[in-house]
């Protein structure tokens, strides 16, 4: 739960904003954000990582309103497509501030990224450093680049595999020499200036070995390329993909441990290497996003239903489902909810919260112990839905995408609208025949 969330009453209250009250108003399916949360994680990061750079991973989630939080409150921000980018730059982020990742960024999309004045493009791949090298030198401009490296290692939360997890699209692989030469490439190209390298590792990471794994490979090659190629890179940024509790069986690192953690390997590493340490940048984006969000929705049926062995589950769907959060679905990701206008004292029953779409994997919550008199009408609350759900959500079964309330201090700000069947029909744009 978001740190503002807490009860009064049969009410849960969260910025100040009773959810019965937002839900009468606003109805559901609703997204509620509590700012004071989103920011104080996002200054916490901030302070955390004093001297270094942190970019706010804006595929977690963005819109104007919070790009502008992100501006106010001095963070940095991470965009790898469009729309971010203008989302981002209409929210008033610095272009300067803001680094542009991609596997396959077109002409054009570079075109506008170099022309926007964007700080830093993170290039992936071999094909890309010509094509931003012809772009930079087409505008008369240059270009700050990170190269992307595969640091082989894979993140499976708690498990790191060494040397694996070459087998995927991103990044330029430091083991069969591709890194290497990529940046031999950008420092001979014109058009751009090579200011260092990246390593993203994964998401939902929950503690710092993994970093640290990566940091030494990544810097073993910063050291490579200051011996062979007389060049002291001044960045590195080490990615994102801090892990949040989405049930109580999680226990995510605090910020300030990792910083530690981080900041003494780079440092132990750096002595060893005899190179300074560079700038460094982190890019977190679910642990900034994703406590600070639950999801509102109104239940409207419930059907037990018998399992073999006797027992039973509640099926309670409620009017939302895999189109406002396709992560339970898609990744078997866990959540939990509660009831959110009222107490009860029936027994607990197994639930399972289902969705309204046309499939029987429209699963929100797998297993929950709701109260057993739960019934249509009744306001549940799904917590931990801030990070990739309003940003993966879909119009499936022509669903209207959910708004994002901002609540804070007792008052509620719509940040995104509820769609509309108008806001469908204006790109159907009929059988012109
Ligand atoms: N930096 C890079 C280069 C990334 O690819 C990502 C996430 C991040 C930073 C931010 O990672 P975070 O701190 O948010 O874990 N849709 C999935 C997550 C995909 C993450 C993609 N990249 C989910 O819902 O779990």
């Amino acid at each position: 739960w978001s740190r503002t969330a807490h009860k009064r009453g049969d009410d849960l209250v969260v910025g100040g904003v009773a959810l019965a009250d937002l839900a009468a108003e606003h109805m559901t399916p609703a997204y509620v954000l509590d700012e004071e949360d989103f920011r104080a994680r996002a200054v916490g990061f901030r302070d955390a990582f004093a001297g270094w750079q942190v970019y706010y991973a804006a595929k977690a989630f963005v819109c104007t309103g919070v790009a502008r939080w992100i501006a106010e409150d001095g963070l940095h921000l991470d965009a790898c497509s469009s729309g971010e980018l203008t989302v981002a730059l209409r929210g008033g982020v610095d272009p300067a501030r803001i680094e542009y990742h991609g596997n396959n960024k077109t002409v054009p999309e570079l075109r506008r990224v170099v022309s926007a004045g964007v700080g830093k493009v993170i290039v992936d791949s071999l094909t890309e450093i010509d094509r931003l090298a012809d772009v930079a030198r087409d505008l008369g401009t240059v270009q700050p680049v990170l190269v992307r490296v595969t640091a082989g290692v894979e993140a499976h939360t708690h498990e790191y595999i060494a040397t694996a997890h070459e087998d995927q699209k991103f990044g330029l692989s430091i083991t069969s020499g591709d890194a290497f030469e990529a940046v031999r490439r950008v420092l001979a190209a014109p058009g751009l200036e090579l200011r260092g390298l990246h390593s993203h590792i994964g998401s939902q990471i929950f503690d710092a070995s993994g970093f640290e794994v990566a940091a030494r490979r990544v810097l073993a090659l910063h050291a490579r390329i200051a011996a062979e190629l007389g060049v002291e890179l001044p960045e590195m940024n080490l990615g994102g993909g801090f892990g949040i509790a989405y049930t109580t069986q999680d226990d995510p690192a605090d910020p300030a441990d990792l910083a530690a953690a981080m900041r003494s390997i780079v440092e132990h590493e750096c002595r060893a290497l005899g190179v300074a340490v560079p700038q460094l940048s982190i890019e977190p984006g679910r642990a900034i996003a994703g406590p600070s969000v639950c999801t509102l929705y109104t239940v409207g049926t419930v059907k037990p239903v018998r399992l073999d062995g006797g027992a039973v589950r509640t099926y309670v769907s409620v009017d939302g489902g895999m189109s406002d959060n396709i992560r339970t679905a898609l990744y078997d990701a866990d959540y939990s909810c509660t009831m959110a206008d009222r107490r009860s004292e029936a027994e607990p029953v197994l639930a399972r919260v289902v969705g309204k779409h046309c499939e029987a994997g429209d699963v929100v919550v797998k297993d929950e112990f709701l109260p057993g008199d739960v019934r249509p009408g009744d306001l549940l609350a799904v917590p931990g839905t801030g990070a990739y759900c309003r940003s993966m959500a879909s119009n499936y079964n022509h669903a209207l995408r959910p708004p994002v309330i901002a609540v804070r201090d007792g008052v509620a700000r719509v940040l995104v609208r509820r769609e509309t069947e108008d806001d469908l029909l204006a790109t159907d744009v009929g059988d012109q025949e």
